[in-house]
């Protein structure tokens, strides 16, 4: 992966493939961030000037190249935008996109300079974590690896400007890389062809990475979801010739101040089974398992970050696809811990796996559950491409987990629970379908996981359906393809308990 380190050289001074300045909109045209000095010396205080001319605005989203005078001992300067020019400091996440762009602008070159608005220690991890995120590309599906084209990323960035011996500096560098190494890891799972990436393999990748970190990994496989009755991961995973998993992954700390338990739904492939889906709708199914892609790296990243608290993670991995072995739509599962659920559709797949893993998860008592799920196109229809859902079981947790989203960068909005719906999920043969009505959606599939949450734990369930996945074009340090939503919201989490704030 590219590297990031602090240098106490300024822009002008330092040997790379390109310097990056950032510029912004001021109220008369393009102004300059802070950081830019050197460079603008270079360029006799003329670069404003430079960059408005060959039509840089300093909007968000903007990258503009010139070439550097022979002072500088870069060849290129890159212009990124901040969007509005800000008095007193810009936001994370202006930097964490600026970043990225650049980053993303950059790809096959070796190193580059950033001279950004970048002293204090927050924004130099945001720099940190939007450059790492936008040097990310996903090559290893390439015959050449991505080798010598321009999906190579930055091996090196150098953030410009830095004192000697700043700390803290330091340790926003370190948190910087350690969350984006576990983005990449999960953008790269999510990337991963659904022929490579099944439960066995998704398992297999787990506890390989479990061992390298010291975190606990245990494989729960078909014979022993079968022991411990586990009917709704088994009825997903029966049409598909790729057995099922449930794999637990555990970090615990001797100072504990909380226990967390994240549970990801990992349907390595979403055909829909027998509810087979429409052509249109199965080529991006590869994505179905980014709630568990999340909640393994955020629990590798608690690791990696020696945070005071427990946190398990429980990945419920399965592949559903239809077979004479696959769960019909009017089958009756019954789920972990007993409760029965009529299938009135298989593509409703999500809540089955999830619910076992929930059951299963709170027999450990842990102080709070969160679940994160691609779980309904219904979440995408309500909030777009962009923003994940979040319900809970108690408002004031659903409004620490939304803040804390939106605080690292993650936009979260918080939904309700509405117990009228519930009705719409009566069975006439089991103790519920695992359909409602469909208006609201994503609200019932919501309603339907909360039955499974046992009394006195506090859960919230995100629905990262529409996020998960960037179909569009690039924006920020956001690629095509797989994102790794919810990772930053439950590091915030797990942060937040190991301070003893929750
Ligand atoms: N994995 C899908 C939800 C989804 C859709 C994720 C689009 C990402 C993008 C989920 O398993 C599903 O198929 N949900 C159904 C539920 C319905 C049958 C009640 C849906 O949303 O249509
Ligand atoms: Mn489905
Ligand atoms: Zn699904």
């Amino acid at each position: 992966m590219t590297a990031v380190s602090l240098s106490t050289s300024t822009a002008a001074a330092l040997r790379a493939d390109a310097v990056v300045v950032a510029v912004a909109k001021g109220p008369k045209g393009l102004v300059l961030a802070p950081g830019a000095e050197a460079v603008d010396e270079a360029f006799e205080g003329r670069l404003a000037e430079v960059l408005t001319t060959v039509g840089a605005t300093g909007a968000e989203g903007e990258a503009v190249k010139v070439p550097a005078p022979a002072s500088l001992k870069a060849p290129l300067v890159l212009a990124v935008g901040l969007g509005e020019a800000a008095e007193d400091g810009y936001a994370a996440e202006a930097l964490r996109a600026a970043a990225g762009v650049a980053a993303r602008t950059l790809h096959g070159s070796k190193k580059a300079a950033f001279a950004l608005p970048a002293t204090d220690a927050a924004s130099v991890e945001a720099v940190t974590l939007g450059a790492l995120l936008g040097a990310y590309t996903f090559t290893a599906c390439r015959s050449d690896n991505g080798k010598g084209d321009a999906k190579t990323p930055l091996a090196e960035i150098a953030i410009t400007g830095s004192k000697r011996g700043d700390k803290a500096a330091k340790a926003a560098v370190e948190r910087g890389t350690v969350v984006a190494e576990e983005m990449n890891r999960t953008r790269d799972l999510v990337n991963m062809p659904p022929n490579d990436l099944f439960p066995k393999s998704f398992a297999e990748i787990a506890t390989t990475a479990g061992k390298e970190l010291g975190v606990k990994v245990e494989v729960i496989d078909e014979k022993a979801l079968i022991k411990g009755g586990f009917g709704g991961i088994l009825g997903v995973g029966g049409g598909s010739e790729r057995s099922p998993r449930l794999v637990k992954v555990a970090y615990t700390h001797p100072k504990a101040k909380a226990s967390l338990a994240f549970i990801g739904k990992g349907i390595t492939y979403d055909s829909g089974g027998i509810s087979l889906k429409p052509a249109g709708h199965n080529e991006t199914m590869k994505c179905d398992m980014a709630g568990a892609g999340a909640v393994f790296a955020s629990v590798l990243a608690a690791a990696k970050l020696g945070l005071q608290v427990n946190v398990t993670g429980w990945l419920a991995l399965a592949e559903n696809m239809p077979s004479g072995s696959a769960t019909r739509p009017g089958d009756v599962l019954r789920m972990y811990g007993g409760k029965t659920v009529e299938v009135l559709n298989t593509d409703a797949e999500g809540r089955l796996v999830l619910a076992d893993a929930i059951v299963r998860a709170g027999e450990e008592k842990p102080d709070y559950i969160v679940d994160v799920a691609t779980l309904t196109g219904a979440m995408m229809m309500a909030l777009g491409s962009r923003t994940f859902g979040v319900m809970a079981n108690d408002d004031a947790f659903r409004g620490t987990v939304t803040e804390l989203a939106e605080a690292s960068g993650e936009p979260a909005w918080a939904m309700p629970l509405p117990a009228h719906l519930r009705k719409g999920m009566d069975s006439t043969v089991a103790d519920i379908a695992n359909m409602g009505e469909r208006m609201g959606g994503g609200l019932v599939a919501g309603l339907f996981l909360k039955e499974f949450v046992a009394d006195g734990i506090t859960w919230a369930h995100l629905d990262i359906a529409g996020p998960a996945f960037n179909e569009g074009a690039p924006f920020g340090y956001t690629p095509k393809g797989g994102t790794a939503t919810a990772v930053r919201t439950l590091v915030a989490l797990a942060e937040h308990a190991a301070d003893g704030k929750l």
